[in-house]
């Protein structure tokens, strides 16, 4: 009920009347007085003027359901959505949920992640409203080979969304790393369950650095990572950016299901910052130089180095600066 009389104070811009409000949810006056106070408490700025009703001057920044649901235009991701205002990580819970059972598309957020992981076992900085934290269980028909490329295409989803809303052009560092002039403004953690032949669930965490500021960073990342309030020189709506991202995920992900990944693969390639450099690869035995020349169907990074191409699946790659 809070939901609807949020979602028709949005829409309605100006003022809406008790009566308008009680006539069309069937709720009494006094029921939506109490929901409005509630709301006022959530942080939510209405107005209330006897004569003319209630008007909505200023909504929080929160990824809460009722404020995604209103904006939200995909036909299955996000549809169920669990909230926390603090979280050790949201990878982690949403394992927990897949275990038990849950509908694909499921979205986990959290305002703030305590010990937000990253890849090669490291951390992630999540600070509290100032990114999007967020898990997707997806449970797609493919092999577990298929796996890695769920999270390319999650790259160049998220590229899209933030090219949408903010108009940011974005580059992928292989394998899903997003930069902006060379720094992280996004990272990407899948994690699976599988058996040999069939993925149970995929769990993709996207860590995005919205409205952080840049001398927030701990000292060690000032350098290396960026957010979109540096980017762009002002503060960002994580809701509509969350709401493109799912967008743009939802309609790639099911074109995958349908065409395979050779478009996405494609779009990832034209969006690379990695192919046509030379890169420093470590690899989980190997650490070796080459040019990255392209990625091949399973998205595995094809090198060229002295004893010939090295194919690469995992691993972390630097870019190093061409000599002049
Ligand atoms: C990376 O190291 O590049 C991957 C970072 C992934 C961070 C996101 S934030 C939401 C989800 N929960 C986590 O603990 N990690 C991922």
């Amino acid at each position: 009920m809070r939901t609807k009389i949020l979602n028709m104070l949005k829409n309605q811009g100006d003022c809406l009347s008790g009566e308008k409000i009680s006539r069309e949810l069937s709720v009494s006056r006094t029921a939506i007085w109490k929901h409005i106070n509630a709301l006022k408490k959530e942080g939510y700025k209405i107005e209330a003027s006897p004569r003319r009703g209630y008007r909505l001057s200023w909504a929080p920044d929160l990824l809460i359901p009722k404020e995604i649901s209103g904006k939200l235009d995909t036909k299955i991701f996000g549809h169920e959505i669990h909230h926390f205002s603090s979280i050790d990580t949201t990878n982690n819970e949403a394992k927990k949920i897949a275990e038990l059972g849950c509908s694909e598309g499921t979205v986990v957020l959290a305002e703030a992640q305590y010990i937000g992981k990253g890849r090669m076992s490291r951390g992630w900085f999540s600070p509290k409203e100032k990114g999007i934290w967020m898990s997707i269980i997806l449970k797609p028909p493919f092999s577990p080979f298929d796996a890695p490329k769920c999270t390319l295409l999650a790259a160049v989803a998220i590229v899209k969304a933030i090219k949408r809303v903010v108009n940011v052009k974005c580059d992928i560092k292989w394998p899903n790393d997003i930069l902006y002039h060379g720094k992280k403004l996004v990272g990407i953690l899948a994690e699976m369950s599988a058996e040999i032949e069939r993925i149970g669930y995929i769990v993709i965490g996207m860590g995005i650095n919205v409205n952080i500021d840049q001398n927030e960073f701990p000292p060690e990342l000032q350098e290396i990572a960026t957010s979109l309030l540096t980017v762009t020189g002002h503060s960002v709506s994580r809701l509509e950016l969350l709401c493109a991202i799912l967008s743009e995920l939802e309609e790639s992900y099911y074109r995958a299901i349908e065409e395979g990944f050779s478009p996405i693969l494609d779009e990832w390639r034209q969006l690379s910052s990695t192919l046509g450099q030379n890169v420093n690869v470590i690899g989980a035995k190997l650490t070796f130089n080459g040019k990255a020349l392209d990625i091949d169907d399973d998205g595995a990074l094809l090198v060229e180095t002295v004893n010939g191409i090295q194919r690469v699946i995992a691993g972390d790659v630097s870019i190093r600066p061409s000599k002049t």
